[in-house]
């Protein structure tokens, strides 16, 4: 944990992405993070938590960095399950999703489907706190599904409860990631919530933490999304200047990118498989260099883990690096 005096840092859940295998190789690379959320567990059912859903959760390979599992689900009795499940794994808190904007999860009422729907809400946790919920409960949440006015009578279901914090991303869920996150709709609930708030949204830079926390001084805790992904160091810039100017980029990047190959390719998924979740970090990582699009294209192309080791060290040694601020 960071000092008290310091910002608290978390990595954003990214399904397909963050896995723990990420999230590991991200803290012993780059590091200045105070959490990192995992990405959802979803279906899990109301009988048994089959092994498979707790893979990415599992203690031995979440022992670099604080992990708070993140649960998506609209019945109180998978959540129930699933929360008492990853006790027993000795977790002490669990976060709620209810900020997925993708339509086949929005339509079920699930993610940020449910911020139309603040009484079906309530019940949820009602039964979950009657039925003894096992771990403390936070919730990751947009400002609304239809329009940011939507989170006001939810606040007023959340207040109800002993939440352990409310991490609020201040789009709406039918925006998708379009726009920009609304810094007025967030600064409308700030004094609302009852729970320690945590701002989760557009912080690409230093420059844009430090304006949003000039912003929001009563805010101490930000959630870093796309941002830590397309520049793994940005959490220690924030936290850390010092640490962060005497990183070696490239040496970091590579070691990073290395770990995460490596480690997949003994998952034993197949070689296609490595290839392609390689790729599908370089999604964002390409924004770090100043000519995207070239870099990708590099990378892109690649069939193999042969061919996609040689792109790799290749922009990595040679491609010119973005300055971050
Ligand atoms: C591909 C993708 C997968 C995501 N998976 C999750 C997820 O599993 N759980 C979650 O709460 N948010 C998920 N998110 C949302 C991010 O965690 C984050 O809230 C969002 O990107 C906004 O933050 P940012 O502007 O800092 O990126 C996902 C976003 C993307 C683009």
């Amino acid at each position: 944990m960071s000092s008290n005096k310091g910002p608290i840092l978390y990595l954003a859940p990214f399904q397909g992405i963050t896995d723990a295998i990420y999230r590991t190789s991200f803290n012993r690379h780059f590091g200045g993070l105070d959490a990192a959320f995992t990405p959802y567990i979803s279906g899990t059912g109301t009988e048994k938590v089959s092994k498979n859903k707790l893979i990415d959760v599992l203690p031995a390979v979440n022992r670099s960095v604080r992990t708070i599992p993140q649960m998506l689900s609209k019945d109180a009795d998978e959540m129930l399950l699933l929360s008492r499940a990853l006790a027993a794994l000795g977790y002490t808190e669990a976060n709620w999703n209810m900020g997925c904007p993708f339509p086949r999860v929005a339509r079920k009422q699930r993610g940020s489907g449910m911020l139309p729907y603040p009484e079906l809400v309530r019940q949820i946790l009602d039964k979950l706190y009657q039925g003894g919920m096992p771990v403390r409960l936070s919730v990751k949440m947009r400002t609304g599904y239809n329009g940011h006015e939507e989170i006001l009578a939810m606040i007023e279901v959340l207040n109800d409860f002993p939440l352990s914090e409310v991490i609020v991303h201040p789009r709406t869920g039918k925006q998708l990631y379009k726009g920009e996150a609304s810094e007025s709709a967030f600064l409308a609930i700030t004094d609302l919530i009852k729970a320690p708030l945590a701002w989760n949204g557009d912080i690409f830079s230093v420059e844009k933490f430090r304006y949003l926390q000039e912003k929001f001084p009563s805010v101490q805790r930000w959630m870093l999304g796309r941002g830590a992904l397309i520049n793994p160091a940005l959490p220690l810039m924030i936290s850390n200047h010092e640490a962060a100017k005497s990183l070696d980029m490239r040496k970091a990047l590579a070691g990073f990118l290395h770990d995460i190959y490596d480690e997949t390719y003994h998952r034993n998924e197949g070689r296609t498989a490595v290839v392609s979740r390689m790729k599908s970090i370089w999604v964002y990582l390409r924004e770090s260099f100043e000519n995207p699009t070239e870099a990708f294209r590099v990378i892109r192309k690649t069939r193999t883990p042969e061919e996609y080791l040689d792109a790799e060290m290749k922009v990595i040694a040679e491609a010119p690096l973005k300055s971050f601020s």
